[in-house]
């Protein structure tokens, strides 16, 4: 039975969280980015004003071995900082049976980077290239099982199983849901778990009209799930970022040497006549910066979207596009926004993903909820100073695109059981 962190009983109790700590990290191991570390806070300071005591654990990156670049020694202090407490730090998250049993009510352990080990994963590893099929099978086979002792070991260090990574919910890992086998009437979401689940759901199912979501980004392939769940959902479609260019392309526009996929035009196609069938309005750019060269110092012009001429490239959205689009998002009641629509890690080309994100702020102001998830409309927002003006920013970025895909979550699905 699921329990709930509330009114959960955490006293004299050690509780093994799953956190996500995969953050980046600059070449000389200090954090760039602690979103992720901070919203796990309300979590792990529950546990610990509650009478209980902490076994954290999270991955960092994807090592394929122990490797001290992956190490989450980097970032004890700081979690420790955030805490309020000393963490400690176990340096082998298959040998802190003594660190776990001697931790007191309102003290923390971290475990180390649980991806040094293949069974976090379950995939095997170092398998040289020319092996058969057959072989394959039995490592698969041999790292499931040696898995089992794995999830065993971790779950030995703990009388409750709290999952908050929601940034890995889209993992069936060992600690993000065979774990919780072990704890059936003694698991439960943390508060960033919860959040994520009550936006997500926010938007997929409870969504207040009318509903305008955004889908930006460079491919189409990447996106092209969101973009059919989302038909079943929104009643606006804003299509921008390099992805637009196949779906200009697909309908005859000239786009020079813009981003597209050629082999996605089919399905752009299809997206577009499902739209006109369900009563979706799909809003493409009408207008494009474009550049003669990838660069944050290329010359540029603003064209119509469908007349790119040759040896230029689509950058960001133009002012046309932005203004309808602005219209758009302030109609709307409830907006979901995933992925930039224009090549905002350059400066010169960062004003049309600026603009939603002000237009997200806007509408928040006015009354609608607006949800920002997925990768780098996340890094958007939060370097743009936009994060705390919109109703939810994700800390998901495949996991939010899964969701967004209509996915279940085997995070959340094993908590529920
Ligand atoms: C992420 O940042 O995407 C999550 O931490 C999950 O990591 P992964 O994509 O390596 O599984
Ligand atoms: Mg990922």
């Amino acid at each position: 039975m699921q329990q709930h962190i509330d009114s959960y009983d955490f006293t004299g109790k050690k509780a093994i969280v799953r956190v996500d700590f995969n953050v980046p990290l600059d070449e000389n191991f200090n954090i760039t980015d602690d979103t992720r570390i901070r919203r796990a806070m309300p979590t792990l300071k529950k546990v610990l004003e509650k009478g209980g005591s902490l076994i954290i654990m999270s991955h960092l990156g994807r090592p394929k071995k122990v490797d001290p670049k992956f190490s989450l020694k980097h970032i004890v202090d700081h979690v420790s900082e955030c805490l309020g407490v000393p963490v400690q730090f176990a340096e082998d998250c298959q040998k802190a049976d003594a660190q776990a049993a001697a931790l007191k009510p309102g003290e923390a352990l971290l475990l180390e980077n649980l991806r040094f080990y293949a069974e976090e994963e379950g995939k095997p590893r170092g398998l040289a290239e020319d092996v058969s099929e057959d072989e394959k099978k039995a490592a698969k086979k041999a790292v499931k099982e040696s898995q089992k002792a794995f999830v065993k070991k971790l779950a030995s260090y703990a009388d409750c199983y709290i999952n908050d990574a929601f940034g890995t919910a889209h993992r069936a890992h060992a600690s993000t849901a065979l774990i919780a086998d072990y704890f059936p009437n003694d698991k439960m979401f943390g508060y960033l778990m919860e959040g994520e689940i009550a936006a997500i759901d926010n938007v997929l199912k409870n969504a207040k009209r009318p509903f305008t979501a955004i889908i930006g980004g460079s491919k189409v392939s990447s996106k092209l799930a969101v973009l059919e769940n989302m038909l079943e959902k929104v009643d606006n479609l804003i299509i921008g970022g390099g992805m637009g260019y196949t779906f200009l392309k697909a309908q005859g526009g000239k786009i020079g040497n813009s981003l597209h996929e050629d082999d996605l035009m089919p399905q752009a196609l299809e997206i577009l006549a499902k739209a006109k069938e369900k009563g979706v309005k799909i809003f493409l750019s009408v207008q494009t910066v474009v550049a003669d060269d990838f660069s944050n110092e290329a010359n540029t012009q603003i064209v119509p979207s469908t007349e790119i001429p040759d040896g230029w490239e689509g950058m960001d959205a133009g002012p046309e596009s932005l203004k309808i689009w602005k219209e758009v998002i302030l109609g709307s009641k409830t907006v979901l926004w995933n992925g930039p629509v224009g090549v905002f890690e350059m400066p010169t080309f960062a004003k049309g993903t600026l603009q939603i994100a002000e237009d997200l702020a806007e509408a928040t102001q006015q009354g609608a909820y607006t949800l920002v998830g997925g990768g780098d409309s996340v890094a958007a927002v939060t370097q743009m100073g936009y994060a705390d003006k919109v109703s939810y920013v994700s800390t998901g970025g495949g996991a939010m695109l899964e969701a967004l895909e209509g996915k279940d979550l085997p995070g959340i699905a094993a908590i529920r059981g």
